[in-house]
């Protein structure tokens, strides 16, 4: 029996930084409101030659190093992105020839939102499991200031730029114990950029590509959908909830993550944390959480973490993992 595990860790966060005063100069917010109804205090922003490749590569090249892999080991790249550089060619593809890789072997984006890294993750792990790869760099890595609307209160104060990277080796004991993916499309409307490039630049530019969201009723689907998804992974491993010794969850609301947390029985100090420096940064979250956990020397090899997210689409999954 063939499983995944996570050989190596690697983040990066572009230099730019806005705090939440910064954020009450472009719009009608407040210090105070956007802390207690999220957590966020501040966020970190791409410069303007900063791209989503850009901050995929340096991520990568963390993770990398972390795993003492050389780069042509890597048989497989999946990037989580929703914030690609190009139409086509994909992030992943571009990300392997700049990584020097000349194997030959696949590279290629998934496009799942917020969950987007948890799906990059079964993917990946389900390619090692059926002996189709079996060094996978995933990665979770995000642009998301692009694609919001500035003037927009609602949304510009809740998300950042980042990305985050693991990479994972074939074993013969787990790693990864299970995936679990979800999609309802019934719900698109409630959090969308409503056009893309098939409806034709034309309509791209005058109706805006911009990040729309019904916050409240995301929010109340988010902590009902996540608390399912938790519940789902502990039955399918048998495990209890005192089994899990970090909960690693997509950094978008502390009070969703509180939500998620006190269904498991868990302290606040056993979730790691991030949302109050990143804001949500979309599929690169769970990964920059895991990262920085893992740097800080929180996580220790050995222990079982569950990693979690929820999203546009809707899309939610979540990952058992001993480490
Ligand atoms: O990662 C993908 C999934 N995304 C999520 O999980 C996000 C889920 N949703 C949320 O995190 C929360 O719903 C928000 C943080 C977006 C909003 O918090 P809320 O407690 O649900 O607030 P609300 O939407 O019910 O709005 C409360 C009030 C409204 O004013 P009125 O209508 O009550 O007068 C908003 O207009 O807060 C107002 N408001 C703001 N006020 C100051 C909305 N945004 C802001 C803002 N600053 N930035």
């Amino acid at each position: 029996m063939k499983y995944s595990r996570i050989l190596g860790t690697g983040s990066y966060l572009p230099e730019k930084v806005l705090h939440n005063t910064d954020m009450e100069k472009l719009v009608d917010t407040s210090d105070e409101w956007i802390r207690e109804r999220t957590g966020i205090e501040q966020r970190h922003i791409a410069a303007d030659d900063e791209t989503t490749l850009d901050l995929a590569e340096k991520a990568a090249r963390n993770a990398i190093d972390a795993a003492g892999i050389n780069s042509n080991d890597i048989d497989l790249i999946v990037i989580a992105t929703t914030t690609p550089d190009c139409v086509f060619p994909s992030v992943a593809s571009m990300l392997q020839a700049r990584l020097g890789i000349t194997n030959e072997s696949p590279a290629f984006d998934i496009q799942a939102v917020c969950a987007g890294f948890a799906y990059a993750l079964g993917v990946a792990d389900n390619f090692i499991r059926g002996g189709s790869a079996s060094v996978v760099l995933v990665i979770g890595a995000e642009t998301f200031s692009r694609i919001l609307n500035w003037k927009d209160r609602n949304t510009c104060v809740l998300f950042g730029d980042g990305a985050g990277a693991v990479v994972l080796g074939e074993d013969d004991k787990p790693g990864i114990h299970s995936t679990h993916l979800h999609a309802d499309g019934r719900y698109k409307d409630l959090l969308h950029v409503p056009n893309g490039v098939s409806r034709g630049y034309d309509v791209m530019q005058q109706q805006e590509a911009f990040v729309q969201m019904r916050g409240n009723e995301v929010f109340r689907m988010a902590v009902t959908k996540l608390r399912e998804v938790v519940e789902e992974a502990l039955k399918a491993n048998q495990m209890d909830k005192s089994d899990i010794d970090w909960l690693v969850p997509h950094q978008a609301n502390i009070r969703i993550i509180q939500a998620t947390a006190r269904k498991l029985n868990m302290s606040m100090d056993r979730v790691v944390l991030t949302v109050q420096n990143h804001g949500n940064t979309s599929a690169a979250s769970i990964p920059l959480a895991l990262d920085t956990a893992v740097r800080d020397g929180r996580i220790q090899r050995g222990e079982k973490l569950l990693l979690e997210g929820f999203g546009g689409g809707f899309t939610w999954g979540a990952a058992l993992v001993t480490y």
